[in-house]
């Protein structure tokens, strides 16, 4: 009754951004992102009849609150999963991430896809990868595209029940040694979650809308710039669509950016970087941290150039990453 699964976390290059079903977490467009090999999160489930409630430690932590709240209503969808007779086991969660927090990739996102994975193996419960993105999804939505490595797609679903959404492999993680930096910035945290971001986006932003209709074309230009190794073409939609997800937040009500007078110093850096001929682009999250993708050949410059702005604290570099693993 015990397992343990690592999930790396993933960027997204064509974002999630607004939700069609908020409790079965299901999205208004597709994503697109590529699976990280430098950040991940390591979690052992144990399910044990001696257990009253489901204990949940984090890098050595107990945690309560919020979180654990989280994990536990996760936890109730696993043993759904399975017909029990006893009654309901709980189980003690330990997990390990190598996400450092302030370097603003979602923790939730290879801890969800690593959680769903042990959770479900520790029940002896078997899953498709498709299964168990679609469970995934439901603790975290970007953590579903976390369950496969290098590229991959959420397909948003077209069902009521959400029987239809989950991620797809694209290409794997050996397909092409694209690099992305993680540009940590001397920012507080943010005040807008990505869950209460979208909400506000889409109940709200007279650009939402737009946004939407916008995904069908960014994912057709990003999928042939996968196909063809297009680096510029990939940078290119990746960045503008970054841009657009950002534009929706300043027309909602009230108005919220996740931008910090750093956060548009590496912009510019970035652009500058493109003008004197370095290809490297953007994209930034739910947060002020900015992520940005280059090739190897680029990989000192970029590092440097960015170490340079004011502002910047670290600069956390990454390869393309697996898919879950059991260990
Ligand atoms: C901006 O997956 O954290 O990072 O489904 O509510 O848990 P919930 O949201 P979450 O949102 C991620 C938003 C994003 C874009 C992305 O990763 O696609």
């Amino acid at each position: 009754m015990k397992a343990t699964a690592r999930a790396h976390t993933n960027i997204a290059l064509i974002k999630y951004w607004g939700k069609r079903d908020e409790a079965l977490i299901l999205p208004t467009n597709n994503s697109l992102s590529l699976t990280l090999d430098g950040f991940y999160t390591t979690t052992t489930v144990e399910f044990r009849e001696a257990l009253t409630k489901d204990l949940f430690f984090l890098n050595e932590e107990p945690i309560t609150g919020d979180q654990y709240e989280r994990v536990t209503a996760f936890l109730d969808l696993i043993r759904s999963l399975k017909e029990n007779t006893y009654g309901t086991i709980y189980a003690e969660v330990r997990s390990i991430n190598k996400v450092p927090t302030a370097a603003g990739f979602a923790s939730s996102a290879s801890g969800f896809a690593a959680l769903a994975a042990a959770g479900t193996r520790a029940l002896g419960i078997d899953m498709s990868d498709a299964e168990l993105s679609r469970l995934t999804r439901q603790g975290s939505g970007s953590a579903c595209r976390s369950i496969f490595g290098g590229f991959a797609e959420w397909e948003k679903g077209e069902r009521a029940d959400g029987s239809d959404s989950y991620a797809v492999p694209i290409q794997p993680q050996d397909y092409w040694d694209i690099r992305v930096a993680a540009v940590v910035l001397n920012a507080t945290m943010k005040k807008v979650s990505s869950r209460a971001g979208m909400k506000r986006t889409v109940e709200t932003s007279p650009f939402f809308q737009s946004w939407v209709d916008s995904i069908p074309q960014d994912l057709e230009q990003i999928k042939t710039g996968i196909a063809n190794r297009d680096f510029n073409q990939v940078g290119r939609i990746a960045e503008a669509n970054c841009l657009k997800m950002h534009a929706t937040t300043l027309g909602a009500s009230p108005p919220f950016s996740y931008w910090h007078d750093t956060t548009m110093a590496v912009m510019d850096t970035i652009q500058q970087l493109r003008d004197n001929g370095v290809p490297a682009y953007f994209t930034i999250d739910a947060g002020p941290n900015v992520k940005v993708l280059y090739l190897p050949e680029h990989e000192k410059v970029v590092k440097e150039t960015l170490q340079t702005i004011p502002g910047v604290t670290d600069v956390i570099l990454s390869k393309p990453g697996r898919g879950i693993t059991y260990i």
